[in-house]
């Protein structure tokens, strides 16, 4: 990584923190790597005293983190060594599949059940016990709160008990980064797409936890708009890869849907309209009969989707000058976005990379990752972060 830091090695000493982390929520050491056995650090900005740490941790060249994820309806725990992926366990509840969408409650039962033998697995296939570990990163935020709090707080009891940092993850964050842990991810400045089931943003990323949102959705994400489709169409839950998979088949100049603010001059998206578009045109055409009208009818949507988010995407690297393009988030794997956005990079000149399938999807990876990141930089949060449902990419 270009902007990775040396080795750290901070040696067991008296640390104090600094509550002032981007988040509100985040304690910030001084540069670890400048940390000194006994060394007095930063004060605690937020109540005006200094704390010391509860745990000093003791860490070399090398850093074992292991990364919780639990906001939604995948289960999933991995572990990330000095930035390289040991590990990625991934759960996906098939509980909600009959309900066509995320049953919270159900969510969170499912989360409990699982939790205990992902975070083993990935512990077993990382090859390390827990007493290997250097810290442990869990999402608290954005997503399901009741779903989050299940890997939040496994994730600060396993911490406290083992007495090793905690780190507090921002989902979109995981998303965001989740590129640079492929080898032939991309350097910075960078500007992301990310596509999920609950977010539509596109990201300017000049650094590490330098970021800025350029533009999001303002109803509903692309993969909810997929999976509301693909219920109405009746191909069942998750929608998006069954869109996807049928539209190969279709014809996507079979019905013209609309294109929500593709011709204004903001980066933000809207679904809702494409979305209702199908709704009224099965209302009035009623619901295909044959198997190519539904594909005919997928690839038109997809169409609609993919062409605002490749259009955005490039305006934006044309605009703000960056060359480096990345997508993330589930719907990053929708084949037609990924050819059609790696078409139109070639035609401009610019790079596009997207991390590998199961980097696309939430999983616990990523959360590692990001928590690595900044526990190499000194951050971690406390035991009393919060779950927070509408946590935003600041
Ligand atoms: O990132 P993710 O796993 O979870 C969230 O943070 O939301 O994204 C899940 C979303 C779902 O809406 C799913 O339908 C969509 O990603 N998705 C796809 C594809 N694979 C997953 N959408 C379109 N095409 C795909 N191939
Ligand atoms: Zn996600």
């Amino acid at each position: 990584m270009p902007w990775q830091s040396g080795a750290l090695t901070v040696s067991a000493g008296s640390l104090s923190c600094s509550c002032a982390g981007r988040s509100g929520w985040e304690q910030t050491f001084s540069n670890p790597s400048k940390l000194a056995a006994g060394s007095a650090g930063a004060r605690c900005r937020n109540v005006g005293h200094s704390v010391e740490s509860q745990s000093l941790f003791a860490y070399n060249d090398t850093m074992m983190i292991l990364g919780i994820e639990s906001s939604c309806d995948e289960t999933s725990a991995g572990v990330v060594r000095d930035g390289a992926v040991l590990s990625n366990v991934i759960s996906s509840q098939l509980v909600h599949t009959p309900f066509g969408g995320v049953v919270p409650e159900l969510a969170s039962r499912a989360h409990q059940r699982l939790i205990l033998e992902v975070v083993g697995e990935a512990l077993a296939r990382a090859g390390t016990k827990k007493e290997g570990l250097h810290g442990i990163a869990a999402t608290h935020g954005p997503g399901l709160v009741g779903a989050l709090l299940v890997g939040l707080n496994f994730g600060k009891a396993m911490a406290y008990g083992l007495g090793i940092p905690f780190i507090g993850v921002n989902h979109m964050e995981g998303h965001l980064y989740s590129n640079l842990m492929a080898p032939s991810g991309h350097a910075f400045p960078f500007l992301a797409l990310i596509v999920s089931g609950g977010h539509t943003m596109l990201v300017q990323v000049t650094g590490p936890f330098e970021h800025a949102v350029l533009g999001q959705t303002r109803d509903d994400a692309a993969g909810e708009a997929f999976d509301k489709v693909a219920k109405m169409l009746g191909l069942g839950y998750p929608g998006g890869p069954r869109i996807d998979a049928m539209a190969k088949r279709g014809n996507p100049q079979a019905v013209r849907f609309p294109r929500s603010y593709l011709n204004s001059d903001t980066y933000d998206f809207s679904f809702s309209g494409v979305k209702t578009a199908v709704l009224y045109h099965l209302r009035d055409n009623g619901l295909p009969a044959t198997e190519q009208g539904i594909a005919d009818l997928c690839a038109s949507f997809q169409d609609a989707v993919v062409d605002v988010l490749v259009e955005k995407t490039v305006r934006a690297a044309r605009s703000t000058g960056i060359r480096d393009i990345t997508i993330a988030g589930g719907v990053s794997a929708n084949s037609r976005l990924r050819s059609r956005l790696g078409d139109a990079c070639r035609q401009h000149g610019f790079r596009l990379s997207y991390p590998s399938l199961e980097y696309c999807m939430d999983n616990g990876a990523m959360i590692a990752y990001v928590g690595w990141m900044k526990l190499t930089r000194g951050i971690r949060s406390p035991l009393s972060l919060p779950a927070v449902a509408a946590l935003d990419l600041v």
